[in-house]
């Protein structure tokens, strides 16, 4: 045994208890105490039943993911559960908190499971870009039936103790602390003369083809690119025709496989990273100011999305509009946001009309803000309209009360200054849809106090976002990088790609959506209002996609006019081409003594990641995002990156920053005013380093 697993006799039963804050992983060490202790309770002949427990909060998180991708060291995870389940008396768990992965694998290796109400069990380690690797897909369908099994482990989803018990993945359910709780279900399975019940020994139960088929067709489709999920269904199949020491043989095939795929690093990449962005030494220890009744100014698209996200997760808001009309409207989206809620069944219908009748109500007048302790001022992105906003802020706000702008482009540090309290404002850049966009760009200013930095972290935190410490700059991290990825696009149109091919190439890449699909739904207008407003300070170098500004005054938006770069009819998914956009491009062409050349998928693809990651370097060189980590979960978070590339920073470390580099080079003698390598990924090609290397 080690000191991570302790090994008692209580009452007649052998307990060992796994203790390995903070989520009792099941590294090296505890795997040797482990199976001491399994070993101990064997030969213990005063041990009528073995109780297994999670010391803490929850029950076992799993595999010690900081292991994978290293050699692995004995014993293995699936020989104790195997030794476990071949225990002659009958082995109980008690499941709090959490059985995630290994976790409940190792329930699955006990005869029977006690679910403490509140915890959650699974097995998502596709989201890892594995499979279960410890007889999960094996004894899973043994114990659920495989319906239930193909609908849980390629989704990587976890179900309440409650339906654990209804689907058979535990055998009942209690409360209260879980020792005694185990301790009365062993002590009752004894003088109930139960015996053992190995998972492994029953049988799967039978099942057609048909359920295979069809798992497959939906993961084909929903899962863009990722492989571990498709290759769960083929683990869990095998479940069906083989015995469990051959099923475990190909479970182990499938998984070594999946812990060789590039993927897998991503996917662990992005599980560490997003854990990291809050670990800043800034706010390290820093306490953060008291939060409970936040404002909201100006209710249109972003305001309204703020303030559901803030509703929904218990703070108290009061929202401010210019007139009461504009506040019946906002009030009205914000109620229909709330329905949506109750309807996916994120929310219970009396916690909605709790949230309308007591924490919620608008105003017109900014006294109303005087109780809060933060607002977010969400009005037009008009400088003197954000200063008149401010100043009314200072007026009206408390002594230490934070004051945020969701600004996305205009100089945080120009409207801190503005007041007469610089050292409380900061930028909060929420993501549209608000209340569904996880992305929070925390923008401090060069006043910023740190305590209203770590206030913004612990509101993100509270409100169930992610959050990324940016800089001020035009654009911070995200939309500063994106505009140059969409220069580098438009620069492709403009040679001779089209933008349908530039589209289908980037989603083939793996984005949801591509650059002009995006325009189409965020608007065209938001581009164009952005061309103008650099128009006075662009360098006559610079590509302008006058077809871009020629639809816009055709007064085709996008989505919301019904054309755009794509023609929109109602009850289609998604548009259709247009014949008239490639016409507009080709006189945009000819206007400038273009002569088109073919792209291909893979050139528009390379150039396109090229023009984000030197951006992004240039972000990192100058402090805009802290570490590469910083730009990746920006881009994993707010703009729908495939996670299972891992993040722009991550692809590049992964192609070689030598040859990205020498790429760049190479686009720079057909134009040396757009491609020039950032002076960051210069150092780091020629030192042979990584981004990662810089994330610490
Ligand atoms: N291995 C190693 N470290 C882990 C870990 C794991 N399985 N799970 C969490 N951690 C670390 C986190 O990195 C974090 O470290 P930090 O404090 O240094 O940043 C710390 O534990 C706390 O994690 P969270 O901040 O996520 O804590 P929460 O309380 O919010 O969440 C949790 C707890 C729900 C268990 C969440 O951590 C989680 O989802 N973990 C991953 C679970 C998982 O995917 N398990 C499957 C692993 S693969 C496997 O088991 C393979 C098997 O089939 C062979
Ligand atoms: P919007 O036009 O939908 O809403 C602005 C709202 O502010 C309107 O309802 C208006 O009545 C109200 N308003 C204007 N002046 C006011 C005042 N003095 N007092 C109170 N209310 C006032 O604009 P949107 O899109 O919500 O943008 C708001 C801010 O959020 C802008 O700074 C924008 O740059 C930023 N942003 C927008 C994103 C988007 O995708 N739309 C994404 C992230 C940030």
């Amino acid at each position: 045994m080690t000191d991570k697993v302790r090994y008692e006799l209580i009452d007649g039963m052998a307990v060992i208890t796994i203790d390995n804050p903070p989520v009792n992983a099941l590294g090296h060490a505890v795997r040797v105490g482990l199976l001491g202790a399994i070993e101990r309770a064997a030969g213990d002949d005063a041990a009528r039943a073995t109780l297994i427990l999670g010391s803490g909060k929850l029950f076992l998180g799993g595999a010690d993911i900081s292991e994978f991708g290293k050699p692995p060291k004995d014993p293995w995870l699936p020989e104790i559960i195997a030794r476990l389940e071949g225990l002659s008396k009958p082995v109980v768990c008690a499941i709090q908190g959490a059985a995630l992965g290994g976790g409940l694998e190792v329930a699955l290796g006990c005869h029977y499971r006690l679910a403490m109400k509140g915890a959650k069990l699974g097995l998502p380690e596709v989201n890892l870009g594995i499979i279960p690797g410890a007889g999960g897909t094996q004894r899973m369908p043994r114990v659920t039936g495989v319906a239930a099994a193909l609908e849980l482990i390629p989704a990587g989803s976890t179900v309440s103790a409650e339906r654990a018990v209804e689907i058979g993945l535990a055998d009942r359910l209690a409360t209260g602390d879980p020792r005694e709780a185990g301790l009365a279900y062993a002590r009752e399975l004894i003088e109930q003369g139960a015996g053992p019940r190995p998972v492994g020994r029953m049988p799967c139960p039978e099942h057609g083809a048909q359920a295979f088929e069809e798992a497959r067709a939906l993961w084909s489709k929903k899962s863009s690119g990722e492989v571990a999920r498709l290759a769960s269904i083929d683990a869990v199949e095998a479940a069906t025709r083989l015995a469990i020491e051959p099923g475990m043989a190909e479970e182990r095939r499938i998984f070594d496989e999946m812990i060789n795929t590039p993927q897998r690093a991503a996917l662990i990449h992005a599980f560490f990273i997003e854990r990291k962005t809050a670990k800043l030494p800034e706010i390290d220890g820093v306490a953060p100011r008291d939060i409970a009744k936040i404002g909201v100014i100006g209710g249109g698209t972003m305001g309204a999305g703020i303030a559901t996200a803030a509703l929904t997760r218990g703070l108290d808001v009061t929202l401010v509009e210019r007139d009461d009309a504009s506040a019946e409207k906002a009030a009205g989206t914000i109620a229909r946001n709330l329905d949506g809620a109750v309807k996916r069944g994120k929310l219970a219908q009396a916690q909605r009309d709790a949230i309308l009748k007591d924490t919620f109500r608008t105003a017109t007048d900014y006294d109303a803000l005087s109780g809060t302790d933060l607002v977010i001022e969400a009005v037009f992105e008009d400088m003197d309209v954000k200063k008149q906003v401010f100043a009314e802020l200072d007026r009206v706000m408390k002594p230490g009360a934070v004051l945020a702008t969701n600004t996305s482009y205009l100089d945080v540090n120009a409207i801190a200054r503005s007041t007469s309290r610089p050292a409380d404002v900061i930028g909060l850049h929420f993501f549209s849809p608000a209340h569904v966009m996880k992305l929070l760009e925390v923008v401090v200013a060069d006043d910023t106090a740190n305590d209203v930095t770590a206030t913004a972290f612990a509101l993100a935190k509270t409100m169930g976002k992610t959050a990324v410490r940016a800089g001020v700059c035009d654009g911070f991290i995200g939309n500063r990088i994106l505009s140059a990825y969409r220069a580098a696009a438009d620069r492709m149109v403009l040679a001779g790609a089209s933008p349908y091919q530039v589209d289908r190439a980037v989603k083939a890449f793996g984005w949801p959506m591509g650059p002009y699909e995006m325009g189409d739904l965020a608007g065209l207008d938001i581009g164009y209002a952005t061309r103008q407003r650099k128009a006075a300070t662009r360098d006559p170098r610079d590509v302008v996609p006058t077809w871009a500004d020629e639809l816009y005054h055709l007064g085709r938006l996008g989505q919301k006019t019904g054309r755009g770069y794509y023609i929109y009819e109602a009850g289609q998914r998604g548009g259709k081409e247009d014949p008239e956009v490639e016409a507009l491009v080709a006189k945009a062409r000819e206007a400038q003594g273009v002569t088109p050349r073919d792209f291909s998928d893979e050139e528009i693809q390379r150039r396109y990641m090229a023009a984000m990651v030197n951006e992004a370097a240039r972000v990192v060189d100058e402090g805009i995002a802290r570490r590469p980590l910083d730009v990746d979960v920006t881009f994993l978070y707010g703009y729908g990156f495939p996670r299972w590339r891992g993040g722009p920073m991550h692809w590049a470390d992964t192609v070689g920053l030598a040859d990205l580099k020498a790429d760049i080079e190479r686009y720079a003698e057909e134009d040396p005013f757009f491609w020039q390598p950032a002076p960051l990924l210069q150092r780091l090609a020629s030192e042979n380093r990584t981004f990662a290397s810089l994330n610490g």
